[in-house]
């Protein structure tokens, strides 16, 4: 009589894991970040959360808003993530309340969200670099050369000095604290192309004219240094006027428009300290503005009647209870 197998031993079933990575915004130093400059990012309060809940195999329940390409790249994005964190039986859900492609991090929250929840499912090290490490298997699927940036600011959830040498595996990263609260108006200009077609076209520009590009990256990360320096001290007019320059040389690279340029004028007339588009830029997305005093701003009528989304976010800081 054959013998009866022993049953096999059943790995316990993960019990429902919620994870949440904020959004981002950068602060000075896009495109340059990603030949090797220093750049500013810090984390949104809004974000991205994701679920896993037990289920047989790995699986991603995809939002039903989601349509063609949008769902094949984060299908494809999410096996490179179930792969590398080793494919726990979860299936996780996503939710999100940034609004999505236009420069505030929804696609590095999201990585980072679900890099969470699945290292979390498969019982391994949630520090940060574990995390780092598997969320950007997915950002090379959304961006494919990614600098690192977003995913690193979202998964620190603080205001960082991000920089990565082109040749170097991961970034460095330094916390940036401010001794007075650092308080953004965010307002969104609308849709544009995806980064990875800006990023690809800028580098075909840097490809014919080398010498010209690099002068203007390296005085944009030298922007970045000196926005941190500025923070540091509490120096909220020498941090807006980087970021004001930092516009300006992102406009000289081919990254503004003429609707950027006019919400970033309209900001500055009410009173920023400093206004510029933040992210990859090119024909919309978000604008950026430093104010004292954001709420106030946003009461004002000139936003209300240009129509323009937007809201207030303090990035770093003391916060009052
Ligand atoms: O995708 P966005 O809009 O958050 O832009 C990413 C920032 C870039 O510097 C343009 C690209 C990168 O990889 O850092």
């Amino acid at each position: 009589m054959a013998r009866a197998r022993p049953a096999a031993k059943k790995a316990p079933a993960p019990v429902g894991i919620t994870a949440f990575a904020p959004g981002k915004v950068i602060l000075l130093g896009e495109h340059a970040v990603v030949y090797g400059h220093p750049a500013l990012a810090a984390p949104l309060t809004w974000g991205v959360t994701a679920r896993a809940a037990p289920a047989k195999r790995v699986g991603l329940g995809l939002p039903p808003t989601l349509t063609g390409k949008g769902r094949k790249l984060l299908q494809a994005a999410f096996a490179r993530a179930a792969g590398a964190s080793g494919n726990p039986p979860v299936r996780v859900t996503l939710e999100s309340d940034l609004p999505v492609s236009v420069g505030l991090g929804s696609s590095a929250a999201v990585a980072v969200a679900t890099a969470r929840a699945l290292l979390h499912a498969a019982g391994r090290p949630t520090r940060v670099r574990d995390v780092l490490d598997v969320a950007l298997e997915m950002e090379r699927e959304f961006h494919a050369t990614p600098s690192g940036l977003d995913h690193t600011c979202s998964a620190y959830g603080e205001l960082i000095r991000f920089q990565r040498k082109p040749t170097a595996a991961r970034g460095t990263v330094r916390v940036v604290s401010s001794a007075r609260p650092l308080k953004l108006l965010i307002a969104v200009v609308g849709d544009r192309s995806p980064t990875r077609e800006t990023v690809s076209a800028l580098r075909q520009r840097i490809d014919r004219w080398p010498s010209r590009y690099r002068r203007v990256m390296e005085d944009i990360g030298k922007l970045a240094d000196e926005g941190a320096e500025a923070i540091a001290r509490g120096d909220l007019e020498t941090l807006g006027d980087a970021m004001n320059v930092n516009h300006g040389l992102l406009g000289a690279l081919g990254l503004s428009s003429p609707r950027i340029d006019a919400l970033v004028h309209l900001l500055r007339s009410m009173g920023a300290l400093g206004a510029k588009l933040t992210g990859a830029g090119g024909d919309g997305g978000a604008v950026i503005a430093l104010f004292r005093d954001p709420e106030r701003a946003m009461a004002q009528p000139a936003l209300a009647r240009a129509k323009i989304r937007c809201f207030e976010s303090q990035i770093a800081g003391p916060r009052a209870l």
